[in-house]
């Protein structure tokens, strides 16, 4: 951070009493560090938004490896993509249980494309998209 400039935020005092209660059940030490956070937050929704450039995320799956050859058609669609995936750890959670972290970069349309495919697969138990930047532009 080269500079800093300060400005005054106006709140009513129910909203701003919530606020703090919940920076402070977040950990953060101060506001500025909080409202940081949440505009950081929304450039980077609203870099998402955008059709153009490129962007990073990760794709989270929880799989029951067992069913449906989920295993196979995960493999099958990150192939597809194989220009968009960068890495991917997996993680045997139990017997039956798979953790797999998918690190992505690409077209923001592309990415959750893929992101939809996968999540959407029989077989997959929970999935999450996080869409976040390159942090260029912050
Ligand atoms: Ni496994």
């Amino acid at each position: 951070m080269s500079q800093v400039i300060r400005f005054g935020i106006s709140l009513e005092p129910e909203l701003l009493r919530r606020f703090d209660r919940l920076i402070s059940d977040k950990g953060y030490s101060n506001r500025s560090e909080a409202i940081r956070d949440l505009i950081r937050e929304a450039l980077v929704r609203h870099e998402w938004e955008e059709e153009e450039g490129e962007k990073v995320g990760t794709i989270t799956l929880i799989y029951d490896h067992h069913s449906h050859e989920v295993g196979d058609k995960l493999t099958d669609l990150q192939h597809d993509h194989y220009d968009a995936v960068l890495s991917t750890m997996h993680i045997h959670l139990d017997h039956d249980h798979c953790l797999e972290v998918i690190a992505v970069k690409g077209n923001g349309k592309l990415v959750q494309r893929l992101a939809d495919e996968l999540i959407s697969l029989k077989g997959v138990k929970h999935g999450k998209l996080v869409a976040t930047t390159t942090g260029k532009n912050l």
